[in-house]
């Protein structure tokens, strides 16, 4: 990593859970971890990129001259990456962002009772799809597909769908890959058709890899 190929290029990279309250101490979430996003911001940050990294609630320290942008649900997430992602060479989104969240917070803890309750949750918005859509002229955008069934179709209709220049699939079923665990093992698809398989490694080598390749990317936008 002596090599600084990313220097001069912004990046931001998105990390960990959102958390989607519904009263004061209560809320719906997801087990990630945010190691996959805090390695990939770190390896950006030492390959000499401007690091922005907008992160859920972890216990992870920030990587040195990473520039941290703390947020807790879905709403903020959006707002933080959609004001920041216009300025930005490339972007990628490793966090698990809450598809719903309550469509009311009860502003006074709810009381414990013996009568069921029922939570009503409403959709969130989706971040990389709307980044997709503003999508300028030599953006690298990459996301996470966070898959148990047919990994490589439901990614590939991600892709397409949120209109990426790849994305990064982990079967969230296996041990060695997914939420919370050292390892992953994933997938990257492009948007040319290719799939590149990779064995299960730590995540700082799944970061490693995906930088490989994004070089070539942003290489390949500036008409090298
Ligand atoms: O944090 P770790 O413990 O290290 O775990 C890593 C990980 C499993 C969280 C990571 O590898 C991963 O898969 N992240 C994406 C999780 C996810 O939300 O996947 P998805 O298939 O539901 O979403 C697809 C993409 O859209 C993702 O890039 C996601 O960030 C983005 N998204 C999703 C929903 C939403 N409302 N807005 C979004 O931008």
């Amino acid at each position: 990593l002596t090599e600084k190929s990313l220097k001069c290029l912004n990046v931001l990279v998105t990390a960990g859970p959102t958390r989607e309250f519904f009263d004061p101490v209560r809320f719906i979430s997801n087990p990630s971890s945010g190691k996959m996003g805090y390695a990939l911001a770190r390896v950006a940050s030492l390959k000499g990129a401007e690091v922005c990294l907008v992160s859920g609630p972890t216990h992870i320290e920030a990587p040195p001259g990473v520039s941290l942008i703390p947020v807790v649900s879905a709403l903020e997430m959006h707002s933080a990456v959609v004001e920041r992602a216009p300025r930005c060479d490339v972007v990628i989104m490793a966090a698990a962002v809450g598809d719903y969240r309550p469509d009311v917070q009860s502003e006074s803890k709810i009381k414990k009772g013996d009568k069921e309750i029922t939570i009503r949750v409403v959709p969130n918005p989706d971040i990389l799809a709307e980044l997709g859509r503003q999508k300028r002229e030599g953006q690298v955008l990459v996301g996470f597909a966070a898959e148990t069934d047919d990994i490589v179709e439901n990614a590939r209709l991600k892709l397409l769908k949120k209109n990426l220049d790849m994305i990064v699939a982990n079967d969230v079923r296996d041990p060695r890959s997914g939420f919370a665990v050292d390892t992953n093992r994933v997938k990257l698809i492009f948007g040319s058709g290719d799939v590149v398989d990779l064995p299960p490694m730590s995540k700082d080598e799944v970061a490693l890899k995906i930088f490989d390749y994004v070089e070539e990317l942003v290489k390949r936008r500036e008409g090298f």
